[in-house]
Order: C-alpha cells, then structure tokens, then sequence
C-alpha cells in the first residue's frame, strides 16, 4: 500500500463511521439517525417524470455539460431565487451529485503544494478530495454554540500558497448558517488575496431562519467563485445523484475538463425530472422548509430533555449535541455503544475534524427522517436518563 502515492496520500483520510454504523443499526435493530439521507421519497410527479423520461427514450449519453433543459432551469433558479446571472450554455454543468462537482472543482483549481482553506469539521469527501489533488488542507475551526466563523482565524489562515477557500453553508455537520457579516468576512479576504472560492450549498433550502445567501452574490465574487449543489436535499432524491455547478466560463470550463473523465456523464432520464423539480411553485421550497424545521424542533426538544446539550441548528438536516451533560466525554465511544445501549445510532462529529480535540465530546443525529421514527428514536434514548 506505501508504494501507491494516492493511496498514501489518502490514508487515514474519510471515513468508514457511516457504513459501520449503518451494518450496527442493521444488526441490533436500531433506529438509525446516522446517515443524512429521507426515509420519505420526493415528490410523486417528479418520480413520474423521471419515469416517463425513461420510457420516452432518454436512456442513453446525455450531452457533457448536461442537458439544455435542466442547465436553463438551473441558471433560472439561481435567478430567481437569489437574482444571479448565468449562461445556461457556458457557465452552467451538470454533475453527479454535489460530490462529484467538488471532486472536479477541487482536482480542476488545485495544483500540487496549494493550500486549500476549509471550515472544519469538514464534510469528509473535502480531505479526501483535497488529498487527491495533491493539495494542504487548512481547518479553520467552526466552535460551539454558534459555530461561528472567527475572521481572524480565517485571515491568519491565509498564505502565499493559498490557492481557495472550500465554504459550506449551511455546513454539515454543525447545522450552521454563515450571517451576512460572516459572509463579508470570507469574500474580504479571498478579494484581498486573490483566492478562489469553491462553496457547497446543497442545503440552499433547508435555512430556517432568514434566507440562504449564495457568497457569489457579494460584490467582487462572482469572477472568482465556484457554486455547488445538487438535487439530493432540495427533493429528497439523494440516490439520483444530479448536482450542479454555476460559475463564470473559465471556471465552469476547468471544471467540466475534470469531469469529463471522472464520470464523462450521469443520470439521462433523472436529469430531465430534476429540471420539471426545479421549476416546482415557490411553495414546494418553502414547504420542505417548513417541514425539516419542525422535526428539527421535534428532535432538538426531545434530545435536550433526555439532557444532551443541544446547538439548534439554523440549517441542514444534522443536530450538534454535546455528550458531556450526559456524563460522556467520548463521542466516538458513545456511538459505538448506542446502539447496544438503547437501539439508536448516531455520528461522532471528531471523524470531520483534523483537530480531534475540537469535536471529541460532539455527537450528530439527523432528522430528515418520518416523525414517528423520530420520536421511537427518542423513546429509546430517554432510557439513558435512568
Ligand atoms: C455538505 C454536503 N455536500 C455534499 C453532499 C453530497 O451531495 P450529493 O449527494 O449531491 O453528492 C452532502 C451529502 O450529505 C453534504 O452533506
């Protein structure tokens, strides 16, 4: 293995928690708030239109960039959802999924020797993406309650050999919300030094309080930003894997160069039913809104009465806690013995973080999952109180 270089280089790097929890919850029958993906499918005329793409014959290559249909109902939604431009023809490409348009972002813009800035904890393909490229990541720590970026950190951060800063918001894991200021802050910096931003905001949809505000949409970042999403959160079709990418020409090309041979294409007919779902009336938006918002209530109440200290997320589909009321201070140790102790299954937040000590006592639960599961999840761990 030594002998490989992207083997090596990505040692140690991602994680197996998701499928070992997930093999945990199957074999002791537990309630599995591990993974963030809906138990409830998306909406049924959009599962009817990907059937009928299929059946009118969009079942081979699709064109590189991704159909025209659904690259104009992604420049439209930028439009009409946060008054963005873009070419649907040369500053709109289509992906596989949000995972591998960061993929392609980060091996298309990172030179070997880069630094690449992320806000840890970290979703966990970022290290691995960043490894690949043959990039240094860079954490800037995201700490409780808020998980507030600290602008000094951000700029202290910053060297000659800083290439981009990797942003998330809303991020997952913390369920945190960059505020306008913290917004400014990150677009001051990457002006000032001449950085490129790449931002995954794949939960653009699930913002609770206030609205979703693309950094593309601040004074002097569009020219050097790469927006990410994709259709997995915003439908609840996480396994159809459609995401894209909204940058300027130069941008978008490099990235569509990379993708090129990563995946070349994917998901013919799921393409067509994501463009008819992203023309959806503003009420179907705000009414997964809505619906996210209050089970995120549903589960926050039910977690801090069972005395988890809970930060209420202003975002995503992930609840931070802290164990330590509990009398835990191993979030990693706590998981591993959950599902043995009362029949749920969560996530350590240390496997996204590089500075363990930051996310040692900090459990995530998800809760993009039916209420009645919620609440047996719930019902299982009130068994620790006693
Ligand atoms: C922050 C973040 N980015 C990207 C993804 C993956 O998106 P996709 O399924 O579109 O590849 C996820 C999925 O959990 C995520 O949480």
């Amino acid at each position: 293995m030594g002998r490989n270089p992207l083997t090596r280089r990505l040692q140690g790097l991602g994680t197996t928690i998701f499928a070992e929890m997930s093999a945990l919850a199957l074999a002791t029958g537990s309630v599995n708030l591990g993974q963030g993906f809906p138990d409830t499918d998306g909406p049924a005329e959009i599962a009817e239109a990907a059937v009928a793409a299929i059946r009118q014959g969009h079942n081979q290559y699709p064109p590189g960039p991704g159909i025209p249909e659904l690259r104009l109902a992604v420049a439209e939604h930028q439009k009409h959802f946060y008054g963005l431009s873009y070419d649907p023809d040369s500053e709109v490409l289509v992906t596989a999924g949000a995972t591998e348009a960061i993929a392609a972002a980060v091996l298309a813009l990172v030179e070997p020797g880069d630094e690449v800035i992320a806000l840890e904890p970290y979703y966990d393909s970022y290290a691995a993406c960043i490894a690949m490229a043959g990039g240094i990541r860079v954490p800037v720590t995201l700490r409780p309650p808020d998980f507030a970026l600290d602008a000094a950190a951000l700029r202290a951060a910053v060297s000659p050999r800083t290439r981009l800063i990797l942003l998330n918001t809303p991020h997952n894991p913390t369920g945190a919300v960059l505020s306008a200021d913290e917004l400014a802050a990150v677009a001051e910096v990457a002006v000032e030094h001449d950085l490129l931003v790449v931002t995954d905001e794949v939960y653009e949809h699930l913002v609770f309080a206030g609205t979703h505000v693309p950094i593309a949409s601040l004074p002097g970042m569009a020219e050097r930003t790469v927006t990410i999403s994709s259709a997995g959160k915003t439908f609840s079709f996480t396994g159809w894997k459609i995401g894209w990418v909204t940058s300027t020409p130069e941008l978008t090309a490099a990235v569509r160069t990379a993708k090129q041979f990563l995946t070349y294409v994917n998901g013919a007919p799921f393409q067509h039913a994501i463009a008819a779902a992203l023309r959806l009336p503003d009420s179907y938006f705000t009414g997964l809104r809505d619906n996210l918002r209050r089970k995120r209530d549903l589960l926050a109440r039910g977690l801090a009465e069972v005395g988890f200290e809970v930060y209420e997320p202003r975002g995503t589909y992930f609840i931070t806690t802290d164990i330590t009321p509990l009398g835990e201070t191993d979030g990693e140790a706590f998981c591993r013995a959950l599902p043995h102790r009362c029949g749920v299954v969560a996530i350590p937040n240390v496997v996204f973080y590089d500075n363990t000590e930051a996310g040692r006592n900090l459990v995530r639960f998800t809760f993009c999952k039916r209420d009645e599961v919620l609440t047996e999840a719930l019902n299982r761990l009130a068994t620790l109180r006693t």
